[in-house]
């Protein structure tokens, strides 16, 4: 945890915004796999950690304006607890510990949000995502639960989200720790990767550096030889020579801040030229887009321009052609490039996202584009000194687009579908590393990982 004074002021920076009414903070609870006690790994909501520190189930916090009071609610452990889980800190330890000392047991909860509720005042939270945050704020303030993320303060979302958008020091270093264990996982698999290998003993093995490192992942990884398919969640293929293997993954550091990391190289050591062409091309992408990273530009921009030096690329290798601008205006790249260039990241990997993309990613000044492929772009607005964002390109041949856009004769001014048949079955590549913008420019957060053709092909 930090020092409390960075919670204390975190709050107080929060409650600037706001002349009266409650701010209501619901903690995660303990979510079930298969029967109540047998749980997954516990993840606190990144809100709750961000303003209250604790990392355990349980706890809901309420900020009372009117009354100037902050209060934790939550119940000391029983013996009975004590024989299963051990020795527990009491409430008011673990308030004192993040610079609260007024403690209520989470029975008060319903009665102090009744009194509210009669008097007219208001009640602020956050879009809840678990199902059974949805439950509890219905039933502690009275709609449905498929109500809940509708009732949301829109107020709300936007001061955390103007918060959390810029990290601090402490924050950076968090950031920068986690990346340093994803590189150690992410040498790791490119050692240990070779034909005949199972796609699950590469993601058993990062994952186990992470562990090993006292962290856990950020997300499900993607480590697969099918990368074309975007979020391949699925680790069940052998190992070919002579395909790529894309390793999406990231983990926490010990505060939950995120790492997200890609690399993509060939499973017998040695890319192949028709490889090291499309390779390159996605490397330039992010290299020159990384490049472009300082205040007041707006990501979109980047984006594009990403999106431009991939299509330049691809039609010097003869697989687009025309006018390259025309062809990026049109979204003709996107059959190659049909994700985003990146998102925000912090406490949580897509940082905010639960608080509603586009309040993350847009605002009055960037209308978020309907476009196919741009569309997905979940940072489109102007960058801020302090923000974390990911940079990660990419470019794929999937099967099932390529088909479907010929068949339908789509931007056949803009693609050589006789040339894109020759690369029907090359997979995919995605090159990401997580940048902090800085008062002139950016800086690559974390240790080096090997990205250029010769530093991969030398590991
Ligand atoms: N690392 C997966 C993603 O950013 O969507
Ligand atoms: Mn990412």
């Amino acid at each position: 945890m930090f020092n409390k004074e960075i919670y204390i002021q975190r709050r107080t920076k929060l409650i600037a915004n706001f002349n009266s009414g409650l701010l209501l903070f619901p903690g995660n609870l303990e979510s079930p796999m298969n029967y109540a006690d047998n749980t997954y790994r516990f993840r606190q909501d990144s809100n709750f950690l961000y303003f209250f520190g604790l990392d355990e189930a349980n706890h809901f916090a309420v900020i009372d304006l009117d009354h100037k009071r902050q209060i934790l609610f939550g119940d000391d452990y029983e013996i009975d607890d004590i024989i299963w889980m051990g020795p527990q800190p009491k409430m008011l330890e673990k308030a004192a510990s993040v610079g609260i000392t007024d403690v209520e047991p989470k029975a008060r909860l319903a009665e102090i949000i009744q009194q509210a509720l009669d008097k007219g005042r208001e009640i602020h939270f956050l879009p809840p995502y678990r199902g059974e945050t949805k439950i509890q704020l219905a039933e502690l303030i009275g709609f449905r639960a498929a109500q809940a993320r509708e009732k949301a303060s829109e107020k709300l979302i936007k001061a955390v989200v103007a918060q959390r958008s810029i990290k601090s020091r402490e924050e950076i270093a968090e950031i920068e720790n986690a990346i340093d264990i994803a590189a150690s996982m992410h040498v790791a698999v490119m050692k240990a990767c070779k034909p005949g290998m199972y796609e699950y003993e590469l993601a058993g093995a990062l994952e186990g550096v992470a562990l090993g490192a006292g962290s856990s992942l950020s997300f499900s990884a993607i480590v697969t030889h099918n990368g074309q398919t975007l979020h391949n969640h699925h680790h069940g293929n052998k190992l070919e020579a002579g395909r790529l293997l894309i390793n999406d993954s990231g983990c926490e550091s010990e505060m939950h801040y995120a790492a997200d990391i890609t690399r993509t190289y060939p499973i017998s050591g040695k890319f192949t030229e028709k490889q090291k062409a499309v390779y390159n091309i996605v490397l330039k992408a992010e290299t020159e887009a990384i490049k472009m990273i300082k205040p007041g530009i707006k990501y979109k921009t980047i984006h594009l321009a990403a999106a431009k030096i991939i299509a330049t690329g691809l039609k010097e290798l003869g697989l687009m052609k025309g006018n390259t601008d025309d062809a990026v205006e049109a979204g003709a790249h996107a059959l190659f490039f049909p994700h985003g260039l990146g998102h925000m990241m912090g406490l949580d990997v897509h940082d905010m996202e639960g608080l509603g993309e586009n309040f993350v990613g847009y605002d009055e000044n960037t209308v978020r584009s309907t476009q196919f492929g741009t569309a997905y772009l979940r940072l489109g607005k102007e960058l801020q000194t302090g923000n974390v964002l990911t940079v990660e390109p990419g470019c794929y041949f999937i099967p099932e687009l390529i088909d479907l856009w010929k068949s339908e004769g789509k931007h056949t001014e803009f693609i050589n579908y006789e040339k894109v048949e020759e690369y029907h079955d090359f997979g995919g590549i995605r090159i990401e590393d997580d940048v902090l913008v800085t008062e002139t420019g950016q800086r690559v957060l974390g240790t080096p990982i090997p990205k250029t053709v010769e530093e991969i092909e030398a590991l």
